[in-house]
């Protein structure tokens, strides 16, 4: 099976303390992997260090290796920053540059990579803002704040943001959970989309959402207080929620969970 991302052995830090062991795990191309777990397990800390994000926080550390398509994203000559426009990142809570107009929002980051070309930008704005299925709610307001949108809007600007840069993975962590049911399923509708052309890794708290839009599932667990986080099991969505090899995934997922 292709690998688009292979985590190998990763053991992550904040300065001494040991937040996760041992996660490996393949994720494929053109998928959707949930990552589900009690609070603190390490979900967002393992999310984190995909895309060299974890290093931004001063005395975080990574061991083990990263591999987008089999080249290590910790290698002595990569650029942190262009890692991370290769594999970009949608937050818990939406956030757009609130005072910026929606147009310069999503084409933010193309900016910063010095594209100047007014033209070119505006293609950009429109296609990304399509995929993102914001297009026709904001097309006669492209010159407006990004913060006058609803959360949900708000939410899919970032995404719009996020895929502007033609990333080749989409982090996602928790993008729903400020969200109302009926963005929550919008949001849930456009990532399954985006999965034709993405390779998607989303950290959730809903289990529904876990099993309506991933492929594969992957549990973390806490096996006490101040000890690390931990892979629990990995399996196809389908198999995790129906026949889960572990005990624990079995307790979580069904809430008999603590
Ligand atoms: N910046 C930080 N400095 C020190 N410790 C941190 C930092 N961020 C997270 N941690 C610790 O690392 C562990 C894993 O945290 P993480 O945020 O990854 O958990 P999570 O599974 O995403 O939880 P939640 O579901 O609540 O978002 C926790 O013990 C947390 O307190
Ligand atoms: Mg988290």
């Amino acid at each position: 099976m292709a690998k688009r991302l292979d985590l190998k052995d990763l053991n992550i830090y904040y300065s001494a303390f040991h937040a996760v062991k041992d996660v490996s795990l393949d994720v494929p191309p053109r998928s959707i992997t949930a990552f589900i777990g009690p609070s603190g397990c390490g979900k967002s800390t393992v999310l984190r260090t995909l895309n060299r994000m974890h290093e931004v926080t001063p005395g975080a550390r990574v061991e083990g290796k990263v591999l987008l398509d089999g080249e290590d994203i910790y290698g002595r000559s990569v650029d942190p920053v262009s890692v991370r426009s290769t594999i970009g990142m949608v937050f818990q809570r939406p956030n757009p540059f609130p005072t910026m107009s929606i147009r310069d929002n999503v084409v933010a980051g193309l900016k910063l990579q010095g594209l100047r070309n007014k033209k070119e930008l505006d293609e950009v704005a429109e296609r990304s803002l399509r995929g993102a299925n914001l297009w026709e709610e904001v097309k006669d307001r492209l010159g407006k704040p990004g913060g006058g949108l609803s959360g949900g809007q708000q939410q899919r600007l970032c995404i719009a943001r996020a895929i502007a840069v033609s990333p080749e993975v989409l982090l996602m962590d928790e993008p729903c959970s400020a969200l109302d049911p009926i963005s929550t399923l919008a949001i849930e509708d456009l990532i399954t989309e985006l999965k034709k052309d993405y390779t998607i890794v989303i950290v959730t708290h809903n289990m529904q959402q876990a099993a309506r839009v991933s492929d594969q599932t992957a549990f973390f667990n806490l096996a006490a207080t101040g000890k690390p986080g931990q892979l629990i099991e990995v399996n196809d969505t389908e198999t995790m929620f129906s026949n889960p090899e572990q005990r624990a995934t079995e307790d979580y997922i069904s809430g008999r969970f603590g």
